[in-house]
């Protein structure tokens, strides 16, 4: 999604800007741009395509400034265009970028283009420019001008504003996007996103819903929509600098899929003791909610909705606990009811993903017993605006396609199902230990199973010439076989659908033929019976069986049957091991069809947008 970099300082702030660009593009983007001020003038260099397209027009036409702003632009209100790439001016008074959408910009434009402004392109961002202009004619101070206009303001906006009439100054808005300043001495910046920032600064204020801002070189001002001055106290930013390194791997998805042992180890770093499981990591209340909970509700989208589909059956068995799993764009839309008691858990990579924060204030405000992020960004929005927090250590995924933020989303889900079921009385001390040890072996197991990939690249072969593909799974492997399915389809374009096995016959199994793979993941559990009678009836119709499948089971291979025996799918954090596989087999796929591994098309890796 869209991303904002800006900055204020003695020195040239081209290059900072810039670089912060480059740091966003993991973020997914169709265009880019960049204003800063020169004395009384505005320039700006836009460009579509990649951020090198306008690293090369700032180098055949340079800008030298010391205060500017810059933007990725992922397409909501027209085409990826030149013209509709930000920053957006109003003349040579004021410049600014935008994230978000601005619902009530077609009354807006209606109302400025009526009282005489011209408009250059068919975003909503444009419309925030005009308004700052109509304003500043009514007040002689850009913070006053830019406030009423921000007031006019529906919808979800980050957005940050340069003028001449302040021309040390960065000006900016949080209502649903995230906004971050960055402090420094002497100079200071501003970001959609830390990481963007982290090469000339650890230290950020997060900017909340409703703030605005006043950035110079001195420092940050930050008040209300009335004017009222705001205290937010900078915080130091955790994570390594790891952004610009992929160390010897080709794509950062190769790199974060062999990541994933040590980023399980660290997730449980803080959650195990030596003979059981640690909640004082979940928060000082935790002790005194655990054992109030009747019922959960888990929220989330995409990668992590299919975390809390395998929570669902682990804390159902473990705790006796019911839970619902919805994704967030259709729970913040429906009339949810929460039974009494009731415990909402929303997890999210990122913790910016719109939808998942929406279900959040929803269930605020909704009679919820508590809510909990489980996360792995500890300052992003979803753990500022949660009463508990259960946090991962994956470190910072880049990969659009998530790989360790959810291998790691489940450990952590794991143990809070054995956390619950002790809290409830449903887990003796024997058991908890024997899921402790599990959980201290599962990196090894990980980075057995990783030693695979030569195997798993040879029956990525299979599907280069594929359109279709079928992932069948049961259980707590049904959702794993929905991972496998997005990991393929996003980032190799093939379509791929995922179904409980035992649904197969009930109308998927019409489209098996010898064109169509069918891949299973499937441990040594009581539906393995099941299973193979599910994989007769597609062998039966000529289709081509891969199966990952636990290293005690056997499976006849031969012509049209692939077996793959993965080691460790005997104990209950089976999902997370069999999620190794189908990664890999989706990355080689889309190695092999040379598609943009870490930027497939078209989607973005923290989606801040309805
Ligand atoms: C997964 O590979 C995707 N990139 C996507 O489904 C992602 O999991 C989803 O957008 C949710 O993101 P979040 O975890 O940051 O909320």
């Amino acid at each position: 999604m869209c991303g904002i970099v800006g900055a204020t300082s003695a020195r040239n702030i081209t290059p900072i800007l810039l670089e912060g660009l480059r740091r966003l593009e993991y973020r997914g983007y169709d265009s880019a741009g960049v204003a800063v001020l020169e004395g009384e003038a505005i320039e700006v260099r836009r460009a579509v395509g990649k951020v090198q397209a306008l690293a090369d027009a700032l180098e055949a036409d340079p800008l030298e400034s010391h205060t500017g702003i810059a933007h990725t632009r992922w397409a909501t209100h027209g085409k990826p265009t030149e013209a509709n790439a930000h920053p957006h001016r109003s003349g040579h008074r004021l410049a600014v970028v935008h994230n978000g959408i601005i619902e009530n910009y077609e009354a807006l434009r209606r109302e400025l283009k009526s009282a005489g402004f011209q408009f250059a392109s068919e975003t909503d961002t444009e419309v925030i420019a005009h308004l700052i202009a109509r304003e500043m004619d009514q007040h002689d101070d850009f913070a006053k001008a830019f406030s009423h206009a921000v007031g006019h303001l529906e919808g979800a906006y980050a957005l940050a504003a340069v003028t001449p009439s302040d021309p040390e100054a960065l000006y900016l808005a949080r209502m649903g996007s995230p906004l971050v300043i960055g402090i420094s001495t002497e100079e200071n910046y501003i970001a959609s996103d830390p990481l963007a920032l982290l090469q000339v600064t650890d230290r950020f204020i997060h900017l909340e819903n409703g703030d605005l801002a006043r950035v110079d070189r001195q420092g940050a001002h930050l008040f209300d929509l009335k004017g009222k001055e705001l205290q937010r106290e900078p915080e130091r930013f955790a994570h390594e600098d790891q952004v610009a390194n992929k160390g010897d791997y080709r794509h950062f998805m190769l790199k974060e899929i062999h990541e994933q042992p040590e980023a399980v180890a660290n997730t449980l770093a803080d959650k195990l003791g030596s003979h059981g499981v640690l909640t004082e990591s979940l928060g000082p209340e935790a002790n005194a909610i655990l054992p109030k909970i009747e019922n959960i509700h888990i929220i989330a989208c995409g990668t992590s909705y299919h975390a809390g589909l395998v929570a669902r059956y682990w804390i159902e068995s473990i705790s006796g606990i019911p839970v619902n799993v919805e994704v967030a764009s259709e729970y913040r839309y429906r009339e949810p009811v929460a039974p009494p008691n009731t415990l909402f858990i929303g997890i999210s990579q990122s913790g910016e993903t719109a939808d998942t924060l929406a279900a959040l204030r929803f269930a605020k405000e909704n009679g919820y017993l508590q809510t909990l992020a489980l996360c792995n960004m500890p300052g992003s929005t979803l753990v500022r605006e949660s009463g508990l927090r259960l946090l991962t250590q994956a470190g910072i995924e880049i990969g659009v396609a998530s790989t360790k933020a959810f291998t790691t989303q489940l450990t952590a889900l794991y143990w809070l199902a054995l956390a619950l079921g002790r809290a409830r009385g449903r887990l003796d001390k024997a058991d908890e230990e024997k899921a402790v040890a599990t959980l201290r072996a599962l990196p090894r197991h990980m980075e057995v199973v990783l030693e695979l990939e030569d195997e798993v690249k040879h029956i990525a072969e299979e599907f280069v010439d594929k359109q279709h593909a079928l992932f069948l799974g049961r259980g707590t492997h049904y959702p794993i076989a929905l991972e496998g399915a997005l990991k393929l389809k996003e980032i190799s374009y093939i379509h791929a659908e995922a179904y409980p096995a035992g649904e197969l016959k009930h109308g998927p199994l019409a489209l098996v033929d010898e064109d169509m793979p069918v891949v299973t993941v499937a441990p040594d559990d009581h539906l393995l019976g099941k299973l193979r009678s599910n994989l007769e009836e597609v062998r039966a119709r000529g289709g081509q069986l891969i199966n990952f499948i636990a290293e005690n089971v056997d499976m006849q291979a031969g012509e049209g049957v692939i077996n793959l025996k993965i080691p460790g799918m005997n104990d209950g954090t089976s999902p997370i091991i069999a999620t190794l596989p189908l990664q890999l087999l989706a990355y080689h796929v889309a190695l092999l069809k040379g598609t943009d591994v870490d930027k497939p098309r078209n989607l973005a890796k923290s989606v801040t947008v309805e």
